[in-house]
Protein backbone atom coordinates (compact mmCIF):
# COMPACT_ATOMS: atom_id res chain seq x y z
CA UNK A 1 0.00 0.00 0.00
CA UNK A 2 1.25 3.50 -0.67
CA UNK A 3 1.87 5.06 2.40
CA UNK A 4 1.03 8.29 1.69
CA UNK A 5 -2.27 6.90 0.64
CA UNK A 6 -3.78 5.59 3.88
CA UNK A 7 -7.35 6.75 4.51
CA UNK A 8 -8.76 6.58 7.99
CA UNK A 9 -12.37 8.27 9.06
CA UNK A 10 -12.52 11.80 9.69
CA UNK A 11 -14.67 12.01 13.21
CA UNK A 12 -12.16 13.97 15.22
CA UNK A 13 -12.92 15.61 18.38
CA UNK A 14 -12.23 19.74 18.33
CA UNK A 15 -12.04 19.86 14.65
CA UNK A 16 -14.89 21.57 11.56
CA UNK A 17 -13.64 19.20 9.41
CA UNK A 18 -15.93 20.72 6.56
CA UNK A 19 -13.95 24.24 7.54
CA UNK A 20 -10.52 22.49 7.86
CA UNK A 21 -11.18 21.04 4.49
CA UNK A 22 -12.59 24.04 2.83
CA UNK A 23 -9.86 26.27 3.73
CA UNK A 24 -7.43 23.99 2.64
CA UNK A 25 -8.88 23.69 -0.54
CA UNK A 26 -9.09 27.73 -0.71
CA UNK A 27 -5.03 27.76 0.09
CA UNK A 28 -4.02 25.11 -2.62
CA UNK A 29 -5.81 27.49 -4.95
CA UNK A 30 -2.87 30.13 -4.59
CA UNK A 31 0.53 29.23 -6.38
CA UNK A 32 3.01 29.99 -4.18
CA UNK A 33 1.22 28.27 -1.15
CA UNK A 34 1.39 25.36 -2.28
CA UNK A 35 3.83 23.16 -1.03
CA UNK A 36 6.67 21.65 -2.76
CA UNK A 37 9.19 19.09 -1.93
CA UNK A 38 12.67 18.19 -2.39
CA UNK A 39 14.88 15.47 -2.40
CA UNK A 40 17.91 15.37 -0.52
CA UNK A 41 21.10 16.04 -2.79
CA UNK A 42 23.39 12.52 -2.62
CA UNK A 43 25.14 11.63 0.97
CA UNK A 44 28.56 12.45 0.80
CA UNK A 45 30.82 9.55 0.29
CA UNK A 46 32.23 9.36 4.22
CA UNK A 47 33.44 5.44 5.22
CA UNK A 48 31.71 6.16 8.90
CA UNK A 49 28.51 7.22 7.54
CA UNK A 50 28.50 4.99 4.53
CA UNK A 51 28.75 2.07 6.75
CA UNK A 52 26.59 3.41 9.59
CA UNK A 53 23.57 3.93 6.55
CA UNK A 54 23.95 0.24 5.43
CA UNK A 55 21.41 -2.14 6.50
CA UNK A 56 23.24 -3.71 9.01
CA UNK A 57 24.37 -0.01 10.55
CA UNK A 58 24.04 0.00 14.24
CA UNK A 59 25.76 -3.02 14.52
CA UNK A 60 29.03 -0.94 14.11
CA UNK A 61 28.15 1.62 17.05
CA UNK A 62 28.54 1.13 20.56
CA UNK A 63 25.16 -1.01 21.58
CA UNK A 64 24.40 1.65 23.90
CA UNK A 65 23.18 4.22 21.37
CA UNK A 66 21.01 1.78 19.47
CA UNK A 67 17.41 2.82 20.08
CA UNK A 68 16.64 -1.01 19.47
CA UNK A 69 18.74 -2.20 22.69
CA UNK A 70 17.56 -2.99 25.88
CA UNK A 71 20.76 -1.35 27.74
CA UNK A 72 23.15 -2.47 29.65
CA UNK A 73 22.81 -2.74 33.32
CA UNK A 74 22.07 0.69 34.94
CA UNK A 75 20.39 1.89 31.97
CA UNK A 76 16.17 2.19 32.92
CA UNK A 77 14.68 -0.13 30.50
CA UNK A 78 11.67 1.64 31.00
CA UNK A 79 13.09 4.32 28.88
CA UNK A 80 13.96 2.46 25.58
CA UNK A 81 12.20 2.67 22.67
CA UNK A 82 9.13 -0.70 23.03
CA UNK A 83 10.77 -3.55 20.38
CA UNK A 84 7.23 -2.16 18.21
CA UNK A 85 8.62 1.47 17.47
CA UNK A 86 12.21 0.58 17.40
CA UNK A 87 12.78 -0.48 13.86
CA UNK A 88 10.92 2.88 13.17
CA UNK A 89 13.15 4.97 15.45
CA UNK A 90 16.49 3.31 13.88
CA UNK A 91 14.94 4.50 10.38
CA UNK A 92 14.42 7.78 11.33
CA UNK A 93 17.72 8.46 13.00
CA UNK A 94 19.01 6.81 9.65
CA UNK A 95 17.40 9.60 7.57
CA UNK A 96 18.79 12.40 9.94
CA UNK A 97 22.34 11.09 9.68
CA UNK A 98 21.93 11.01 6.30
CA UNK A 99 21.27 14.63 5.94
CA UNK A 100 23.23 15.82 8.74
CA UNK A 101 26.52 13.89 6.44
CA UNK A 102 25.49 16.62 3.64
CA UNK A 103 25.20 20.11 6.15
CA UNK A 104 28.64 18.68 8.18
CA UNK A 105 30.62 18.34 4.87
CA UNK A 106 29.55 21.76 3.79
CA UNK A 107 29.74 23.52 7.21
CA UNK A 108 32.69 26.27 6.83
CA UNK A 109 33.44 25.03 10.24
CA UNK A 110 34.97 21.76 9.88
CA UNK A 111 34.17 20.82 14.05
CA UNK A 112 30.85 22.05 13.95
CA UNK A 113 28.24 22.46 17.03
CA UNK A 114 25.36 20.16 16.65
CA UNK A 115 22.34 20.51 18.99
CA UNK A 116 19.95 17.73 19.15
CA UNK A 117 17.14 20.23 20.61
CA UNK A 118 13.89 18.52 22.79
CA UNK A 119 16.72 15.87 22.79
CA UNK A 120 14.89 13.33 25.05
CA UNK A 121 17.22 10.38 26.27
CA UNK A 122 19.36 11.22 23.43
CA UNK A 123 18.34 8.19 20.76
CA UNK A 124 19.48 10.76 17.75
CA UNK A 125 22.60 12.12 19.49
CA UNK A 126 24.22 9.92 20.80
CA UNK A 127 23.94 8.08 17.21
CA UNK A 128 25.31 11.86 15.53
CA UNK A 129 28.62 12.08 18.68
CA UNK A 130 29.22 8.48 17.50
CA UNK A 131 29.53 8.53 13.58
CA UNK A 132 30.44 12.26 13.39
CA UNK A 133 33.28 12.30 15.92
CA UNK A 134 34.77 15.68 14.64
CA UNK A 135 31.49 17.40 15.81
CA UNK A 136 30.58 18.20 19.43
CA UNK A 137 26.67 17.35 20.41
CA UNK A 138 24.78 19.01 22.42
CA UNK A 139 21.43 17.60 23.84
CA UNK A 140 18.77 20.10 25.38
CA UNK A 141 16.17 18.72 26.91
CA UNK A 142 13.41 20.35 29.49
CA UNK A 143 13.18 16.92 31.31
CA UNK A 144 15.72 16.13 33.47
CA UNK A 145 14.82 12.32 33.79
CA UNK A 146 15.62 11.93 29.92
CA UNK A 147 18.96 13.67 30.47
CA UNK A 148 20.28 11.52 32.70
CA UNK A 149 19.34 8.33 30.81
CA UNK A 150 21.05 10.03 27.56
CA UNK A 151 24.03 10.75 30.28
CA UNK A 152 24.51 7.08 31.21
CA UNK A 153 24.05 5.62 27.48
CA UNK A 154 26.67 8.54 26.29
CA UNK A 155 29.30 7.04 29.25
CA UNK A 156 28.13 2.97 29.06
CA UNK A 157 29.34 3.80 25.11
CA UNK A 158 32.31 5.65 25.77
CA UNK A 159 31.43 8.99 23.94
CA UNK A 160 33.39 12.11 24.56
CA UNK A 161 31.87 14.67 22.38
CA UNK A 162 28.28 14.93 23.99
CA UNK A 163 27.38 16.98 26.55
CA UNK A 164 23.91 17.51 28.09
CA UNK A 165 21.95 20.57 28.78
CA UNK A 166 18.45 20.68 31.22
CA UNK A 167 17.02 24.01 30.09
CA UNK A 168 14.48 24.23 27.62
CA UNK A 169 15.21 25.62 24.18
CA UNK A 170 13.79 29.17 24.15
CA UNK A 171 16.68 29.97 27.24
CA UNK A 172 19.03 27.62 25.65
CA UNK A 173 21.85 30.79 24.65
CA UNK A 174 25.09 29.23 23.55
CA UNK A 175 26.73 29.15 19.95
CA UNK A 176 26.11 26.38 17.68
CA UNK A 177 26.41 25.63 13.98
CA UNK A 178 23.52 22.85 13.29
CA UNK A 179 20.33 22.62 15.28
CA UNK A 180 18.43 19.53 15.07
CA UNK A 181 14.73 18.97 16.67
CA UNK A 182 13.19 15.47 16.00
CA UNK A 183 9.55 15.58 17.26
CA UNK A 184 9.70 18.41 19.64
CA UNK A 185 6.62 19.07 21.12
CA UNK A 186 4.33 21.53 19.49
CA UNK A 187 5.58 25.19 19.63
CA UNK A 188 8.98 23.70 20.83
CA UNK A 189 9.97 23.56 16.75
CA UNK A 190 8.93 26.63 16.29
CA UNK A 191 11.33 27.90 19.30
CA UNK A 192 14.26 25.32 18.10
CA UNK A 193 13.80 27.65 14.84
CA UNK A 194 13.89 30.93 16.66
CA UNK A 195 17.01 29.72 18.14
CA UNK A 196 18.70 28.35 15.23
CA UNK A 197 17.85 31.61 13.50
CA UNK A 198 19.36 33.69 16.38
CA UNK A 199 23.09 32.21 16.01
CA UNK A 200 22.83 32.18 11.92
CA UNK A 201 23.08 28.40 12.01
CA UNK A 202 21.40 25.86 9.75
CA UNK A 203 18.85 23.71 10.97
CA UNK A 204 17.35 20.71 10.34
CA UNK A 205 13.39 20.13 12.03
CA UNK A 206 11.32 17.50 12.30
CA UNK A 207 7.93 19.43 13.67
CA UNK A 208 5.46 17.25 15.69
CA UNK A 209 1.84 18.21 16.71
CA UNK A 210 0.73 21.79 17.82
CA UNK A 211 -1.11 20.65 20.50
CA UNK A 212 0.99 19.43 23.18
CA UNK A 213 1.60 23.42 24.40
CA UNK A 214 -0.38 24.51 27.56
CA UNK A 215 -1.42 28.45 27.43
CA UNK A 216 -2.44 30.63 29.86
CA UNK A 217 -5.95 30.85 28.09
CA UNK A 218 -6.14 26.45 27.24
CA UNK A 219 -5.12 25.78 23.87
CA UNK A 220 -2.06 26.49 21.84
CA UNK A 221 -4.68 27.17 18.89
CA UNK A 222 -6.39 29.31 20.64
CA UNK A 223 -3.67 31.43 21.71
CA UNK A 224 -3.00 31.36 18.19
CA UNK A 225 -6.13 33.31 17.24
CA UNK A 226 -5.01 36.32 18.11
CA UNK A 227 -1.75 36.18 15.82
CA UNK A 228 -0.26 37.98 18.42
CA UNK A 229 0.26 35.86 21.49
CA UNK A 230 3.03 33.79 23.21
CA UNK A 231 2.24 30.34 24.63
CA UNK A 232 4.01 28.52 27.34
CA UNK A 233 5.71 25.16 26.78
CA UNK A 234 5.01 21.99 27.87
CA UNK A 235 6.86 22.47 30.71
CA UNK A 236 4.65 25.35 31.85
CA UNK A 237 6.95 28.22 32.22
CA UNK A 238 9.17 29.20 29.26
CA UNK A 239 7.26 31.69 26.70
CA UNK A 240 7.84 30.66 22.80
CA UNK A 241 6.72 33.44 20.36
CA UNK A 242 3.98 32.16 18.45
CA UNK A 243 3.32 35.06 15.75
CA UNK A 244 1.16 32.99 13.11
CA UNK A 245 0.98 32.41 10.38
CA UNK A 246 4.65 32.80 10.79
CA UNK A 247 4.96 34.42 6.82
CA UNK A 248 4.13 37.51 5.33
CA UNK A 249 2.28 35.07 2.31
CA UNK A 250 0.44 33.35 4.83
CA UNK A 251 -0.74 36.44 6.71
CA UNK A 252 -1.84 37.86 3.48
CA UNK A 253 -3.92 34.60 3.06
CA UNK A 254 -5.90 33.90 6.29
CA UNK A 255 -8.18 35.01 7.97
CA UNK A 256 -9.07 35.19 11.80
CA UNK A 257 -9.25 31.61 12.91
CA UNK A 258 -7.75 29.89 9.88
CA UNK A 259 -5.06 29.24 11.46
CA UNK A 260 -6.51 27.93 14.31
CA UNK A 261 -8.92 25.55 12.00
CA UNK A 262 -5.46 24.55 10.19
CA UNK A 263 -3.20 23.75 12.89
CA UNK A 264 -6.41 21.27 14.70
CA UNK A 265 -6.70 19.57 11.10
CA UNK A 266 -2.70 19.30 10.70
CA UNK A 267 -2.06 17.94 14.41
CA UNK A 268 -2.95 14.06 13.73
CA UNK A 269 -1.18 11.31 15.58
CA UNK A 270 -0.80 8.13 14.44
CA UNK A 271 -4.35 7.02 14.03
CA UNK A 272 -6.77 9.43 12.12
CA UNK A 273 -4.34 10.57 9.20
CA UNK A 274 -6.23 11.00 6.16
CA UNK A 275 -4.75 13.23 2.54
CA UNK A 276 -6.55 16.45 4.09
CA UNK A 277 -5.29 16.39 7.15
CA UNK A 278 -1.31 15.91 5.67
CA UNK A 279 -2.04 18.50 3.68
CA UNK A 280 -3.07 20.97 6.38
CA UNK A 281 0.48 19.92 7.89
CA UNK A 282 2.18 20.41 4.88
CA UNK A 283 1.03 24.11 4.65
CA UNK A 284 1.95 24.93 8.26
CA UNK A 285 5.38 23.74 7.41
CA UNK A 286 4.91 25.72 4.14
CA UNK A 287 4.78 28.78 6.30
CA UNK A 288 7.77 27.78 8.65
CA UNK A 289 9.29 27.85 5.26
CA UNK A 290 8.33 30.69 3.50
CA UNK A 291 9.41 32.64 7.11
CA UNK A 292 12.83 31.39 6.50
CA UNK A 293 12.94 32.34 3.18
CA UNK A 294 11.41 35.92 3.46
CA UNK A 295 14.54 36.69 6.26
CA UNK A 296 18.16 35.32 5.22
CA UNK A 297 17.63 31.83 4.80
CA UNK A 298 17.58 29.20 1.71
CA UNK A 299 15.09 26.26 2.87
CA UNK A 300 13.84 23.36 1.82
CA UNK A 301 10.43 20.22 2.36
CA UNK A 302 11.36 17.44 2.28
CA UNK A 303 9.95 13.81 3.00
CA UNK A 304 11.56 11.61 5.60
CA UNK A 305 12.46 8.69 4.18
CA UNK A 306 11.06 5.60 4.02
CA UNK A 307 7.64 7.75 4.21
CA UNK A 308 6.05 5.06 7.19
CA UNK A 309 8.72 5.61 9.59
CA UNK A 310 6.52 8.55 11.01
CA UNK A 311 3.07 9.81 10.12
CA UNK A 312 4.83 13.65 10.75
CA UNK A 313 7.52 12.77 8.14
CA UNK A 314 7.97 16.41 7.16
CA UNK A 315 11.25 17.68 7.12
CA UNK A 316 12.65 21.76 7.35
CA UNK A 317 16.05 21.81 5.94
CA UNK A 318 17.50 25.70 5.98
CA UNK A 319 20.61 27.15 6.09
CA UNK A 320 21.53 31.05 6.08
CA UNK A 321 22.11 32.50 2.76
CA UNK A 322 25.93 32.87 4.02
CA UNK A 323 26.45 29.41 4.52
CA UNK A 324 28.59 28.41 1.92
CA UNK A 325 28.32 29.24 -1.86
CA UNK A 326 29.12 25.41 -2.67
CA UNK A 327 25.84 24.33 -0.78
CA UNK A 328 22.93 25.96 -2.83
CA UNK A 329 22.69 22.89 -5.28
CA UNK A 330 19.33 22.71 -7.24
CA UNK A 331 18.11 19.97 -5.33
CA UNK A 332 15.89 17.97 -7.01
CA UNK A 333 12.44 17.97 -6.61
CA UNK A 334 10.24 14.96 -5.02
CA UNK A 335 7.90 13.34 -7.59
CA UNK A 336 6.05 10.96 -5.04
CA UNK A 337 5.46 13.43 -2.04
CA UNK A 338 4.78 16.47 -5.00
CA UNK A 339 2.65 14.37 -7.01
CA UNK A 340 0.62 13.65 -3.86
CA UNK A 341 -0.08 17.58 -3.15
CA UNK A 342 -1.17 17.37 -6.89
CA UNK A 343 -3.82 14.60 -6.36
CA UNK A 344 -4.85 16.09 -3.51
CA UNK A 345 -5.59 19.54 -5.06
CA UNK A 346 -6.49 18.48 -8.33
CA UNK A 347 -9.35 15.90 -6.58
CA UNK A 348 -10.09 18.81 -4.21
CA UNK A 349 -10.57 21.28 -6.96
CA UNK A 350 -13.25 19.35 -9.44
CA UNK A 351 -12.32 15.62 -9.41
CA UNK A 352 -12.56 14.68 -6.24
CA UNK A 353 -15.98 16.29 -6.36
CA UNK A 354 -17.10 14.53 -9.85
CA UNK A 355 -15.77 16.85 -13.03
CA UNK A 356 -18.90 15.90 -15.13
CA UNK A 357 -21.02 17.47 -12.09
CA UNK A 358 -19.08 20.51 -11.27
CA UNK A 359 -19.41 21.40 -14.77
CA UNK A 360 -23.22 21.01 -14.83
CA UNK A 361 -23.77 23.15 -11.76
CA UNK A 362 -20.87 25.87 -12.87
CA UNK A 363 -23.41 26.14 -16.34
CA UNK A 364 -26.65 25.84 -14.12
CA UNK A 365 -25.42 28.72 -12.07
CA UNK A 366 -24.04 30.99 -14.79
CA UNK A 367 -27.55 30.61 -16.43
CA UNK A 368 -29.82 31.16 -12.63
CA UNK A 369 -27.22 33.55 -11.01
CA UNK A 370 -24.89 35.18 -13.09
CA UNK A 371 -26.33 36.05 -16.71
CA UNK A 372 -27.44 39.29 -16.92
CA UNK A 373 -31.12 38.29 -17.36
CA UNK A 374 -31.44 35.83 -14.99
CA UNK A 375 -33.25 35.73 -11.56
CA UNK A 376 -29.89 36.34 -9.96
CA UNK A 377 -31.08 33.30 -7.25
CA UNK A 378 -31.19 29.63 -7.64
CA UNK A 379 -32.10 27.56 -4.68
CA UNK A 380 -30.75 23.78 -5.26
CA UNK A 381 -33.74 20.93 -4.90
CA UNK A 382 -35.24 19.81 -0.90
CA UNK A 383 -33.32 16.71 -0.24
CA UNK A 384 -30.80 16.52 -2.94
CA UNK A 385 -27.87 15.05 -0.51
CA UNK A 386 -25.08 16.26 0.92
CA UNK A 387 -22.41 15.65 -2.30
CA UNK A 388 -24.85 17.52 -4.17
CA UNK A 389 -24.68 20.50 -1.99
CA UNK A 390 -21.23 19.97 -1.37
CA UNK A 391 -21.09 20.52 -4.98
CA UNK A 392 -23.26 23.60 -5.78
CA UNK A 393 -21.05 24.81 -2.57
CA UNK A 394 -17.86 24.49 -3.73
CA UNK A 395 -18.81 26.12 -7.04
CA UNK A 396 -20.59 28.97 -5.71
CA UNK A 397 -17.57 29.97 -3.76
CA UNK A 398 -15.30 29.58 -7.12
CA UNK A 399 -17.52 31.89 -8.82
CA UNK A 400 -17.35 34.79 -5.83
CA UNK A 401 -20.94 34.27 -5.43
CA UNK A 402 -22.70 34.03 -1.73
CA UNK A 403 -23.97 30.93 -0.84
CA UNK A 404 -25.40 28.97 2.26
CA UNK A 405 -27.06 25.78 3.70
CA UNK A 406 -30.58 25.94 5.21
CA UNK A 407 -33.09 23.37 6.28
CA UNK A 408 -33.18 20.81 8.05
CA UNK A 409 -33.20 17.14 7.46
CA UNK A 410 -34.23 16.20 4.38
CA UNK A 411 -36.00 19.74 3.42
CA UNK A 412 -32.21 21.03 3.74
CA UNK A 413 -31.07 22.83 0.31
CA UNK A 414 -28.52 25.25 -0.93
CA UNK A 415 -29.04 28.92 -1.42
CA UNK A 416 -26.82 30.74 -4.29
CA UNK A 417 -27.26 34.57 -4.90
CA UNK A 418 -25.55 37.21 -6.18
CA UNK A 419 -23.58 39.11 -3.23
CA UNK A 420 -24.57 42.78 -3.85
CA UNK A 421 -21.27 43.71 -5.25
CA UNK A 422 -21.46 40.72 -7.61
CA UNK A 423 -19.28 40.40 -10.42
CA UNK A 424 -16.80 41.99 -7.18
CA UNK A 425 -14.86 40.12 -4.59
CA UNK A 426 -13.14 39.66 -1.97
CA UNK A 427 -11.96 36.55 -0.97
CA UNK A 428 -8.37 36.57 -0.20
CA UNK A 429 -7.92 38.92 -2.80
CA UNK A 430 -9.93 41.70 -4.71
CA UNK A 431 -11.38 40.62 -8.21
CA UNK A 432 -13.80 41.03 -10.66
CA UNK A 433 -15.43 37.93 -12.45
CA UNK A 434 -18.62 37.15 -14.06
CA UNK A 435 -20.36 37.44 -17.80
CA UNK A 436 -18.19 40.13 -19.23
CA UNK A 437 -15.05 38.29 -18.22
CA UNK A 438 -16.03 34.94 -19.13
CA UNK A 439 -17.15 36.95 -22.62
CA UNK A 440 -13.38 38.34 -22.64
CA UNK A 441 -12.18 34.85 -21.90
CA UNK A 442 -14.21 32.92 -24.94
CA UNK A 443 -13.21 35.33 -27.84
CA UNK A 444 -9.54 34.22 -26.44
CA UNK A 445 -9.68 30.92 -25.15
CA UNK A 446 -9.91 28.75 -28.59
CA UNK A 447 -6.15 30.20 -29.22
CA UNK A 448 -4.57 28.94 -25.99
CA UNK A 449 -3.43 25.10 -26.55
CA UNK A 450 -6.41 22.64 -25.69
CA UNK A 451 -4.61 21.34 -22.44
CA UNK A 452 -3.21 24.22 -20.84
CA UNK A 453 -6.92 25.92 -20.83
CA UNK A 454 -7.55 22.14 -19.25
CA UNK A 455 -5.19 22.68 -16.96
CA UNK A 456 -5.92 25.79 -15.69
CA UNK A 457 -9.58 25.16 -15.19
CA UNK A 458 -8.11 21.34 -13.26
CA UNK A 459 -6.75 23.95 -11.02
CA UNK A 460 -8.50 27.40 -10.60
CA UNK A 461 -12.66 26.01 -11.71
CA UNK A 462 -13.88 26.92 -14.68
CA UNK A 463 -14.81 31.07 -13.84
CA UNK A 464 -12.34 33.48 -14.97
CA UNK A 465 -11.04 36.55 -13.49
CA UNK A 466 -9.49 39.67 -13.40
CA UNK A 467 -7.08 40.08 -9.82
CA UNK A 468 -7.68 43.42 -9.03
CA UNK A 469 -5.54 43.66 -5.52
CA UNK A 470 -3.50 40.16 -5.28
CA UNK A 471 -3.46 38.19 -1.59
CA UNK A 472 -0.01 39.24 -0.92
CA UNK A 473 -1.19 43.15 -1.97
CA UNK A 474 -4.10 41.98 0.04
CA UNK A 475 -2.38 41.84 3.54
CA UNK A 476 0.09 44.66 3.29
CA UNK A 477 -2.76 47.70 2.73
CA UNK A 478 -3.74 50.01 4.93
CA UNK A 479 -5.91 48.07 8.39
CA UNK A 480 -8.74 50.02 6.91
CA UNK A 481 -9.19 48.33 4.24
CA UNK A 482 -8.79 45.10 5.95
CA UNK A 483 -10.91 45.20 8.92
CA UNK A 484 -13.84 46.62 7.20
CA UNK A 485 -14.14 44.14 4.30
CA UNK A 486 -17.36 45.28 3.49
CA UNK A 487 -16.56 49.02 3.21
CA UNK A 488 -13.52 47.65 1.04
CA UNK A 489 -15.57 45.54 -1.53
CA UNK A 490 -18.04 48.96 -1.49
CA UNK A 491 -15.13 51.32 -2.42
CA UNK A 492 -14.17 48.98 -5.21
CA UNK A 493 -17.71 48.38 -6.82
CA UNK A 494 -18.70 51.94 -6.36
CA UNK A 495 -15.25 53.06 -8.30
CA UNK A 496 -15.51 50.05 -11.28
CA UNK A 497 -18.93 49.58 -11.84
CA UNK A 498 -19.75 51.00 -14.98
CA UNK A 499 -16.30 51.89 -16.33
CA UNK A 500 -14.79 50.58 -19.28
CA UNK A 501 -11.88 48.14 -19.57
CA UNK A 502 -10.00 47.73 -23.08
CA UNK A 503 -8.59 44.55 -24.00
CA UNK A 504 -5.36 44.37 -25.76
CA UNK A 505 -5.03 41.10 -26.94
CA UNK A 506 -3.34 37.68 -25.76
CA UNK A 507 -0.46 37.82 -23.81
CA UNK A 508 2.04 34.71 -23.46
CA UNK A 509 5.16 34.27 -21.26
CA UNK A 510 7.24 31.86 -21.09
CA UNK A 511 9.64 30.49 -18.21
CA UNK A 512 12.24 28.33 -18.13
CA UNK A 513 13.89 26.37 -15.41
CA UNK A 514 16.01 28.65 -13.85
CA UNK A 515 14.34 30.26 -10.00
CA UNK A 516 14.12 33.61 -10.34
CA UNK A 517 14.70 36.23 -7.55
CA UNK A 518 12.13 38.35 -5.25
CA UNK A 519 12.47 41.28 -2.85
CA UNK A 520 11.57 39.93 0.66
CA UNK A 521 10.66 42.14 3.36
CA UNK A 522 13.98 42.93 5.08
CA UNK A 523 14.95 44.44 1.08
CA UNK A 524 16.78 40.93 0.26
CA UNK A 525 17.10 39.26 -2.78
CA UNK A 526 15.02 36.03 -2.32
CA UNK A 527 14.97 32.86 -4.89
CA UNK A 528 12.00 32.43 -5.71
CA UNK A 529 11.08 28.65 -5.87
CA UNK A 530 7.65 28.60 -5.75
CA UNK A 531 8.39 29.15 -9.38
CA UNK A 532 10.70 26.63 -10.22
CA UNK A 533 10.26 23.84 -12.06
CA UNK A 534 12.32 20.94 -13.58
CA UNK A 535 15.05 21.53 -16.57
CA UNK A 536 12.75 19.84 -18.98
CA UNK A 537 10.06 21.31 -19.08
CA UNK A 538 8.89 24.62 -20.19
CA UNK A 539 6.03 26.46 -18.91
CA UNK A 540 4.29 29.03 -20.30
CA UNK A 541 1.19 30.93 -19.18
CA UNK A 542 -1.53 32.93 -21.45
CA UNK A 543 -3.67 35.39 -20.25
CA UNK A 544 -5.83 38.24 -22.05
CA UNK A 545 -3.98 41.76 -21.43
CA UNK A 546 -5.84 44.28 -20.02
CA UNK A 547 -5.56 48.27 -19.54
CA UNK A 548 -8.56 49.27 -17.16
CA UNK A 549 -7.33 53.67 -15.46
CA UNK A 550 -9.92 53.42 -13.19
CA UNK A 551 -8.86 50.10 -11.89
CA UNK A 552 -5.20 51.80 -11.94
CA UNK A 553 -6.51 54.49 -10.43
CA UNK A 554 -7.88 52.65 -7.59
CA UNK A 555 -4.64 51.03 -6.87
CA UNK A 556 -2.89 54.16 -6.36
CA UNK A 557 -5.27 55.50 -3.81
CA UNK A 558 -5.07 52.26 -1.85
CA UNK A 559 -0.66 52.88 -2.12
CA UNK A 560 -0.47 49.91 -4.75
CA UNK A 561 1.76 50.50 -8.09
CA UNK A 562 0.96 49.98 -11.00
CA UNK A 563 -0.63 46.36 -12.32
CA UNK A 564 -0.82 44.58 -15.16
CA UNK A 565 -4.25 43.47 -15.12
CA UNK A 566 -5.08 40.34 -17.33
CA UNK A 567 -7.59 37.18 -17.40
CA UNK A 568 -5.37 33.89 -16.67
CA UNK A 569 -6.55 31.77 -19.75
CA UNK A 570 -3.92 28.90 -19.43
CA UNK A 571 -0.88 27.67 -17.88
CA UNK A 572 1.09 24.42 -18.07
CA UNK A 573 1.57 23.07 -14.63
CA UNK A 574 0.76 26.54 -12.46
CA UNK A 575 0.21 30.25 -13.10
CA UNK A 576 3.31 31.99 -13.37
CA UNK A 577 3.76 35.02 -11.14
CA UNK A 578 5.79 37.89 -10.88
CA UNK A 579 6.81 38.59 -14.22
CA UNK A 580 5.16 41.36 -16.65
CA UNK A 581 2.12 40.47 -18.46
CA UNK A 582 2.06 43.71 -20.50
CA UNK A 583 1.64 44.83 -24.20
CA UNK A 584 5.15 43.41 -24.85
CA UNK A 585 3.83 40.32 -24.01
CA UNK A 586 0.82 40.30 -26.69
CA UNK A 587 1.13 37.66 -29.24
CA UNK A 588 -2.03 38.13 -31.02
CA UNK A 589 -3.31 42.07 -30.01
CA UNK A 590 -6.57 43.02 -30.61
CA UNK A 591 -8.41 46.30 -29.64
CA UNK A 592 -11.70 46.17 -28.09
CA UNK A 593 -13.28 47.90 -25.27
CA UNK A 594 -16.36 46.29 -22.46
CA UNK A 595 -18.03 48.16 -20.20
CA UNK A 596 -18.57 47.12 -16.91
CA UNK A 597 -21.93 47.12 -15.88
CA UNK A 598 -24.49 45.74 -13.26
CA UNK A 599 -25.92 42.02 -14.22
C1 LIG B 1 8.50 13.44 21.55
S1 LIG B 1 9.93 13.72 22.50
C2 LIG B 1 11.15 13.58 21.26
C3 LIG B 1 12.47 13.12 21.80
C4 LIG B 1 13.54 12.85 20.78
N1 LIG B 1 13.78 13.98 19.90
C5 LIG B 1 13.23 11.63 19.95
O1 LIG B 1 12.67 11.76 18.87
O2 LIG B 1 13.54 10.53 20.41
C6 LIG B 1 9.84 15.45 22.80
C7 LIG B 1 10.88 15.97 23.75
O3 LIG B 1 10.84 17.39 23.68
C8 LIG B 1 11.10 17.92 24.98
N2 LIG B 1 10.61 19.32 24.96
C9 LIG B 1 9.37 19.77 24.61
N3 LIG B 1 9.29 21.10 24.68
C10 LIG B 1 10.50 21.53 25.06
C11 LIG B 1 11.05 22.82 25.28
N4 LIG B 1 10.33 23.91 25.12
N5 LIG B 1 12.36 22.91 25.66
C12 LIG B 1 13.10 21.78 25.81
N6 LIG B 1 12.62 20.53 25.63
C13 LIG B 1 11.35 20.41 25.25
C14 LIG B 1 10.37 16.96 25.89
O4 LIG B 1 10.89 17.00 27.20
C15 LIG B 1 10.65 15.62 25.21
O5 LIG B 1 11.81 15.02 25.72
Amino acid sequence: MDPLKTTIPKRVKGLDFKAAEQLTRRLLLHDAALPVYSLLPPTPPSPTVTAFLQPTGFSVLPSAVDPASKGHTGLTPRYGVPPARADNKRSQIRFLISVLAVFVDAHPNPNPVVVDFCGGCGHVALVIAAVFPQCRVYIVDGNKVALSIAKERAKSAELRNVQTYHTTVQNFSLRFDIALALHGCGGASDAVISAAVRTRAALIVVPCCVGAIVTSRGSVTGAAISHKDSVLDIFGKAKIDWHVPRSALFRSLFREGDYDCLAKAADFGEHGVDDWRKISKALLEWDRLQWLREGQYHARLAKMRPLSCTPKNDVLLAWPRTYSSSFQPEWPLDGLANGFVRDVVEGSVLNGLGLAEVTEVERMLQNLVCDANSPGVYRSSAGAGKRRRKVVHAVAESMGLWHRSDGRGTQRSVLVRRTPHWPFFLDTYVGVGGPIIEAISAAFVSKVPEHLADRRVLVRGRPHHITIVSPVEYGCLDSQYRTDRAACLELVSQQLFGTSLKVMGLGRVQRSAKPSTLVSWDGNAVEDTTSYYPNDVKHEVFFVVIEWPEAQQLRGQMGLPVKDLHITLGFTEKDIHNCRKDLNTLIYPVSSEYKLTVP
